[in-house]
């Protein structure tokens, strides 16, 4: 039930560094640019299936002094990601764990960042994984989540069901994506309001989607 709508991890794979490859780079440089005003630590990304996102930031030379934590409920998938993180020798800085996004295997504020891309619509208690996300973020780390609106531009989304049929792969299964009021929503349930930020751009392809970018404050000094 919780993997619902998802195929075989190495067809997964194949979508996911064909078609997705132009949303992997706008949500890598999200995650450099948030990184940019952080000391390096931990990134984990929940839900990392194949690991494409922490192999590529990984191997970008802004974040070498970064390590990464690729965290999914499905084994397969990560056994799949694992040949491509040995095959660029980053056995060292990239660890995969198999785990639930709603019970996250880290302890409190061990995380300076903790994203997911196109998993929250996955989860059946979507306000418990974000408070999971936040609950692992030391003070001052970085919680970010983005994840295809149901209401996204109408061009947009055909855009991407051509680009899914090129792939093989049927329409999006929209029905079970959150619009943009629905995640403030969200947000608002899980208690998070205070500390985060819910967003999506007029246009390009990061318009696809919405953000919901939540920041722990940095502890105060007594
Ligand atoms: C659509 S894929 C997205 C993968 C990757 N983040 C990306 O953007 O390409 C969703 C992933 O979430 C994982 N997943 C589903 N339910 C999960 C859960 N409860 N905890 C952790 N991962 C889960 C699936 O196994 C799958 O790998």
């Amino acid at each position: 039930m919780l993997l619902k709508n998802l195929r075989p991890a190495s067809d997964y794979d194949r979508f996911a560094t064909e078609t997705l490859a132009p949303w992997d780079l706008l949500f890598m440089a999200r995650i450099r640019q948030l990184a940019r005003d952080l000391r390096p630590g931990t990134i984990a990304d929940i839900g990392t299936a194949t690991a494409v996102v922490p192999v590529g930031l990984a191997s970008d030379r802004s974040m070498g002094a970064w390590c990464f934590i690729g965290v999914d409920l499905d084994p397969t998938m990560l056994e799949e990601g694992r040949p491509r993180i040995r095959e660029r020798g980053l056995e060292e800085r990239i660890a995969l764990h198999v785990g639930d996004a709603q019970a996250l295997p880290f302890a409190d504020e061990s995380l300076t960042m903790s994203v997911s891309r196109a998993t929250l619509h996955h989860l059946p208690d979507k306000a418990v994984s974000l408070r999971e996300m936040y609950r692992v973020l030391e003070p001052g780390g970085v919680g970010l989540v983005h994840d295809m609106r149901r209401d996204a531009p109408q061009a947009l989304l055909d855009k991407f069901t051509r680009m899914r049929a090129a792939a093989n792969y049927p329409p999006t299964h929209l029905e079970e994506k959150l619009t943009l009021d629905e995640a403030r929503a969200l947000v608002a349930e899980a208690g998070l309001e205070a500390v985060s930020v819910v967003t999506s751009p007029n246009g390009g392809l990061s318009a696809l989607g919405f953000e919901i970018l939540m920041r722990k404050p940095a502890q105060v000094l007594q």
